[in-house]
């Protein structure tokens, strides 16, 4: 899940590469490189995040107007500054940053060993190198030659190339890992995402699998995997280089959060003919399965509740990870739903090419477009919750919940009535992001910070929510938090309550109501310590945390833990933008 850039143009590379990266540091932040060529082909490159790398080696000063760059989440071969990317040949003629995993590399490695070929890295990405080396030793051309290699090698990859001997261009190539180009004038870029050159322009060609790019300053060409031209279309993108910001805020994070007194909103100003086509699709189908991974499963989760309330209707989900397990259950009147902020989840992608082998058709929810998600759907809808850059997803999941209660609203005939319900819960998340609600959380933080255990609970739609907030507070406190349906506790988990053990009770005034704060008492009289997201006070809670009430609660329900998990990681002086050990898109399986 790394982070690839290229760029070629009339300016000095270097300077470009490295505010591009920044942008991508999202991707992955093990270690990072750069290789441009000036006069030679030159490579800086090592271990750590690039402020601190780039005070280190000085990446300004690599000569030339060509170069790419990356930055790392480590698969293959451990953090080091020569598994760092670029990686070389032998002569130092040509440099390749790339992101995926090749799965094939050991044998291939052998292969080039065997043929003398020196290997100064761990990493898979090095046999590309050496493959690219050994075609043009054996007369081929240099595009030639990075399509042969690309035939070769098995996996996930997108890989941008550059050759000293042919300085002007940059070819790059993708297969099932995304890949951008970036089209401006005198210059051009490549990227894993827009949002690393869209400062520089929001003109952008979106590469399919097996399609290599070659690029000129003043031009591109795209090839197949038979080396014959396609033809491709220039998208804009209608994003704004400030979006992809912080605007003042410390960390993206919180303005990310901030965001939803917006987000809400937009997710539900659409043209009702794509909501009412996507509602149509649903109610003729014959077995909907929604799938996803992470915060956007927990999404697919509270889907269930919501379309078996409002439509009646059944529909099964499931993680990706695990879903092929279940493809004999497909037919061509299945109807599969996928949610992906990013669109470029491997699990998700997997799972849709299992399901389009059995005729299924897709639906999908995704953030960003153009990815690779949205361009396999049969249809799409845009979440329009702009670029999220902090590596946990806060808006796009309210963004998320907000279109598929409009979607339940429109498969039961009731659209109107669904989308005024909705405004009325966009206006209100300010009256959650309130300053005594802020002040409350920051102090129940502090209190919390060196909790090495937190439990949450609820009931019915809430159960969804308990998952959602136990994640946000794994994922940037690293304090272990489990969600639970309130009425699994007796079964096995009240065993770890003992005196002082906090627990989140989500508290929505709704039938489930008493049955949580029965178990809420459970918990209080083994000692546990209860903190209440409620619409209302209770004496059962120790602290609380009060709400407005609305019909879509989880709405505006997982904002105060979100707020939790951001303050606990400030607290901890944790990295809220850059967890350790995560990505915002996990692009490997
Ligand atoms: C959530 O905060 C995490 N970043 C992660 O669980 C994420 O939701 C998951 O990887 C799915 O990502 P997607 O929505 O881009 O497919």
């Amino acid at each position: 899940m790394c982070g690839i850039v290229g760029y070629i143009g009339n300016k000095k590379a270097t300077p470009i590469l490295l505010e591009s990266t920044k942008k991508l540091e999202y991707r992955g932040y093990d270690s990072v490189g750069m290789c441009t060529i000036g006069d030679n082909l030159s490579i800086l490159k090592g271990a750590g995040r690039i402020d601190d790398v780039n005070n280190r080696l000085n990446f300004q000063s690599l000569e030339g107007n060509l170069g790419i760059s990356h930055t790392r989440w480590a698969t293959h071969g451990g953090v080091t500054d020569f598994n760092a990317h670029p990686h070389s040949d032998c002569n130092n003629t040509i440099a390749v940053v790339h992101n995926g995993i090749i799965e094939n590399y050991s044998e291939l490695r052998k292969d080039l060993k065997e043929k003398g070929h020196e290997f100064k890295s761990e990493t898979d990405t090095e046999v590309i190198t050496h493959l690219i080396e050994e075609l043009l030793n054996n007369g081929m051309g240099f595009r030639d030659a990075v399509i042969e290699a690309s035939k070769q090698l098995e996996g996930l990859f997108a890989f941008i190339a550059i050759n000293n001997n042919e300085n002007g261009k940059i070819i790059a190539c993708k297969h099932k890992c995304p890949l951008v180009l970036g089209i401006g004038s005198n210059e051009n870029f490549v990227a894993s995402d827009v949002v690393s050159f869209l400062n520089h322009t929001n003109k952008v060609v979106f590469l399919d699998d097996n399609e290599i790019a070659e690029i000129t300053k003043d031009d591109f060409q795209v090839f197949n995997i038979l080396g014959k031209p396609v033809t491709k279309e220039i998208s804009t993108i209608n994003w704004s280089s400030e979006e992809a910001k912080k605007s003042g805020y410390p960390h993206f994070m919180i303005k990310e959060i901030n965001e939803q007194k917006e987000t809400i909103e937009r997710a539900i100003n659409r043209d009702i003919k794509e909501v009412k086509k996507v509602a149509k699709m649903i109610n003729d189908a014959y077995g909907i399965f929604f799938v996803a991974c992470g915060t956007s499963y927990h999404a697919c989760l509270s889907a269930a509740y919501i379309f078996s309330s409002i439509t009646k209707k059944h529909v099964n989900v499931f993680l990706a990870s695990e879903f092929p397990n279940f493809s004999h259950f497909l037919t061509k009147n299945t109807l599969m739903f996928t949610i992906s902020q990013s669109g470029e989840t491997a699990d998700v992608l997997e799972a849709v090419r299992v399901a389009k082998e059995k005729g299924v058709k897709i639906i999908s929810l995704v953030n960003v477009m153009g990815s690779s998600l949205m361009r396999m759907s049969d249809y799409s809808l845009l979440l329009n919750a702009g670029p999220e850059i902090c590596v946990l997803a806060t808006k796009s999941f309210t963004s998320q919940l907000a279109l598929l209660y409009l979607l339940a609203y429109a498969c039961a005939g009731k659209y109107e009535e669904g989308k005024e319900k909705l405004k009325e819960v966009g206006k209100k998340v300010k009256n959650v992001l309130t300053k005594k609600n802020i002040k409350k959380i920051r102090n129940l933080a502090k209190m919390l910070k060196d909790m090495n255990d937190i439990y949450l609970i609820g009931r019915g739609l809430s159960y969804s929510t308990t998952l959602e907030g136990a994640l946000k507070l794994k994922e940037v406190s690293y304090i272990h938090a489990e969600g639970l349906a309130g009425g699994e506790l007796k079964h096995g988990t009240l065993a770890l309550i003992e005196r002082g053990t906090p627990c989140i009770a989500i508290v929505p005034n709704n039938g489930s109501k008493k049955d949580v704060l029965n178990n809420a008492m459970e918990i209080k009289s083994r000692g546990g310590y209860i903190i209440g997201i409620a619409n209302e006070d209770d004496e059962i809670f120790d602290y609380s945390i009060i709400i407005p009430e609305v019909e879509m609660h989880p709405i505006l329900m997982i904002i105060p833990l979100q707020l939790l998990a951001y303050y606990l990681a400030v607290e901890r002086g944790c990295d809220p933008d850059k967890p350790r050990n995560l990505a915002k898109s996990v692009t490997v399986k």
